[in-house]
């Protein structure tokens, strides 16, 4: 299911704090940088905050300059990102600044939460009701197809980063850094307790702004079920460029593939033809620069553009082999195999056969494809 891009946008304190518990809202940003905040606004098709959020701060989230506006119009969008909100209980304030600032609105809710916010805004926001609980993976696959949404900023507040980033579903995190101390336990911070990725998140880029810090971050450990997660799609991505790279052959495929442990450190990589030999493939490429006793070989995932073989000719064991064999327990890819040079080649049905978890994400499929369009049909 294609999702916006979700770009998790938020300023802290040196102690982690998004706020302080007066009355007024903490602001933590420098002048500097709430000119980059409205720079990424007017970059976007949508800004979503949580309902804690309108209630505590009653932002207006509006691109403040005319000249990123005009050219946003210039450009065949909207003047203003379409402004989204979630609340499971509806219980919103009509009189807020959300409703009556800036271009179209956006509530998603509960089924129980969609009466009362109809009841309370009218016609001053579409109202879309989610079942009776609030999906995240729902809510982005309706602004993606239903409202054409490509790129997400969320906003905050710390409740609904922490869902982002815990469900696997944030694809990057822009964390300003405060100079200033909160102290007080009972604000509120950024990210909450439960459960996340284990390891380190990648660190993109780290800028100075006036006395805040700006870094980038973008989560790396691969998921951990049959849903893909926004660092899976990362990967998968990389897997796809990586196929690129193969020598051309009017006899095989070009793919790419990347080998990642669960706490997101690469392993290894590999592409088709790797090192000049012509019937090398991409993921036995991959498993052949690692240990074979590599602990981190069973917990890890396998990236590969294209399904993994499960006939092969050109050596003793296909790909679906080695992979089950390196003990590897997950596998993702964009593309099953046409029957291009094998009838009803089926890897991904080996390896569920073999116990492991087989994740096909079709949406970079044109992707995995792209090295291949000369190959026939
Ligand atoms: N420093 C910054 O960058 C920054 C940015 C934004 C916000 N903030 C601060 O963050 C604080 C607000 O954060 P918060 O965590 O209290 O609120 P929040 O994350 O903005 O919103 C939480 C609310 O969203 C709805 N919601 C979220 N997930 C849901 C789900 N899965 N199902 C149903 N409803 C869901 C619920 O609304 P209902 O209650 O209506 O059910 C919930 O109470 C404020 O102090 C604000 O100043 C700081």
């Amino acid at each position: 299911m294609p999702y916006p891009h979700v770009l998790l946008s938020a300023a802290v304190s040196l102690d982690g704090y998004l706020d302080d518990t007066g009355p007024e809202r903490l602001l933590l940003s420098s002048p500097a940088d709430f000119d980059r905040v409205d720079e990424v606004r007017a970059s976007v098709d949508a800004i979503l905050v949580g309902a804690g959020t309108i209630r505590a701060d009653n932002p207006r989230l509006l691109v403040n300059s005319a000249g990123r506006r005009a050219a946003r119009v210039a450009e065949g969008r909207a003047e203003y990102p379409l402004k989204v909100t979630v609340s499971g209980s509806g219980d919103l304030d009509p009189a807020a600044n959300f409703w009556h600032t800036g271009g179209e609105k956006l509530v998603y809710t509960t089924d129980a939460g969609a009466e009362r916010a109809t009841a309370l805004l009218g016609d001053t926001a579409d109202v879309v009701p989610l079942g009776p609980v609030l999906d995240w993976r729902a809510l982005l696959a309706h602004l993606h197809d239903g409202r054409g949404v490509r790129r997400l900023m969320v906003e905050g507040g710390g409740t609904v980063h922490t869902q982002l980033l815990q469900q696997g579903l944030a694809d990057e995190l822009q964390l300003v850094l405060a100079p200033l101390l909160v102290g007080d336990p009972a604000a509120p911070r950024l990210f909450g307790p439960g459960a996340y990725q284990g390891g380190r998140l990648r660190l993109t880029g780290s800028r100075r702004i006036e006395d805040v810090v700006l870094m980038r971050y973008e989560p790396t450990a691969p998921g951990t079920g049959p849903l893909d997660t926004a660092a899976d799609r990362h990967w998968l991505r990389t897997a796809c460029e990586l196929a690129a790279l193969c020598p051309p052959s009017e006899t095989a495929f070009s793919v790419g593939a990347v080998v990642v442990a669960a706490d997101g450190t690469e392993l290894a990589r590999g592409h088709s033809r790797e090192g000049g030999d012509p019937v090398m493939h991409a993921e036995e490429a991959a498993l052949t620069k690692l240990d074979p006793a590599d602990p981190r070989l069973p917990g890890a995932t396998v990236y590969s553009s294209l399904e993994p073989c499960a006939h092969r000719a050109s050596r003793p064991v296909p790909c679906a082999g080695l992979i089950l064999a390196a003990g590897v327990r997950r596998v993702v890819t964009a593309w099953r195999e046409p029957d291009t040079f094998v009838t009803a080649a089926d890897g991904s049905g080996v390896l569920a056969a073999g116990g492991v978890e087989v994740v096909t994400v079709p949406e970079y499929a044109a992707l995995a494809q792209l090295p291949n369009a000369h190959l026939p049909h």
